[in-house]
């Protein structure tokens, strides 16, 4: 008989499997996304989503400073505002719960990067990611709107500037604004391939923002489209996007490593509401070792070819990396 291969020896101390592991998570590449309410003292839980609430802006800021001293990445606002209206206005508000915790962040000297998404379905009375015209969401209509929400946000001094979307031209729509409005060294992460997800469901409640009629079939993606992947990746970078996302990550791994091979730029990928609430909820019950499942999921995702993952878990992941 032949001696096996002995893919065992490499295994064998924990010593050996550290030496040797291919895929390495760090609390730089991990983007905590927040959602931010006005009024003060405010931390209210998230019923959906088990260790995330709705924060006023001081209380964020103590989130904020404890993922910086953790070594993460950055964070990701979401604003839910006081008031709604049709075209989303107070997505623009230079007071609105984003632009007051943008330049909080800011103030208080923290060493993080501060991420702003852009999108109308928070501020948009419909729960619609734009304007809508007769019974759907009017793409060129909506860009100008947009584009006045990134500027806000770069205003107020934002890192990065995340449209979510999925109107077509909207990258080069914020990149000419912001370019006009003296941000030409801010960066772009596009949401770039986001799929009409059923993952979302928790941040719907998160954030406010479920639509009131429809869904968003319309602009975001067929979850059984592959290739399809290519084609929303090639328009963003050619409009500009500094970096992408694929969005959700766990159930779309096949996705992250085609948009991995197909392009250079930094690729973030966004382990979404129900992802978390999935893992975390079979955790409460001892169904599985939340622990172990959280470390196994971002290891995947990094495996897969993101630089960058957005996680609700990034301060109990970077927590984790810090005890080893
Ligand atoms: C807004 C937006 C959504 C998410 C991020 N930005 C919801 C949606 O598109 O319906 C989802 C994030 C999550 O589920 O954690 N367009
Ligand atoms: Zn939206």
């Amino acid at each position: 008989m032949t001696e096996p291969v002995r893919t065992r020896r490499l295994r064998r101390t924990d010593a050996i499997r550290r030496m040797v592991t291919q895929t390495r998570l760090d609390p730089a590449m991990f983007v905590l996304p927040l959602f931010v309410v006005s009024g003060e003292g405010i931390d209210r839980p998230i019923g959906s989503m088990p260790g995330q609430s709705q924060l006023s802006v001081d209380m964020m800021l103590d989130v904020v400073t404890e993922a910086a001293e953790l070594g993460v990445g950055g964070v990701m606002l979401f604003g839910i505002p006081d008031a709604k209206d049709e075209t989303g206005t107070s997505a623009w508000d230079p007071d609105g719960p984003v632009p007051a915790g943008i330049r909080a962040i800011r103030g208080a000297g923290l060493d993080i990067t501060v991420w702003a998404d852009v999108c109308l379905c928070e501020y948009t009375s419909h729960g619609h990611c734009g304007v809508i015209v007769g019974d759907s969401v009017d793409n060129d209509g909506t860009l100008p709107l947009l584009a006045r929400a990134a500027v806000a946000y770069a205003d107020a001094g934002a890192d990065v500037i995340a449209p979510s979307d999925m109107m077509d031209g909207r990258v080069a729509a914020i990149r000419t604004a912001l370019d006009e409005a003296g941000h030409a060294e801010l960066a772009i992460c596009s949401y770039s391939v986001k799929y009409a997800s059923a993952y979302y469901g928790p941040f719907r409640d998160a954030a406010d923002s479920a639509p009131a009629f429809g869904d968003r079939r319309t602009h975001q993606m067929d979850p059984a489209n592959r290739r399809e992947a290519m084609v929303e990746l090639s328009a963003d970078l050619a409009e500009g996007a500094d970096m992408v996302m694929v969005k959700p990550a766990g159930p779309y791994l096949d996705v992250l490593a085609d948009v991995r091979r197909a392009c250079e730029v930094p690729i973030a990928a966004y382990q979404v509401s129900g992802e978390y609430s999935m893992i975390r909820s079979a955790a409460e019950r001892d169904w599985i070792d939340g622990e172990r499942v959280m470390m196994e999921s971002l290891t995947s995702v990094a495996r897969a070819g993101a630089d960058i993952i957005l996680t609700y878990f990034a301060i109990d992941a970077a927590r984790l990396l810090e005890e080893r």
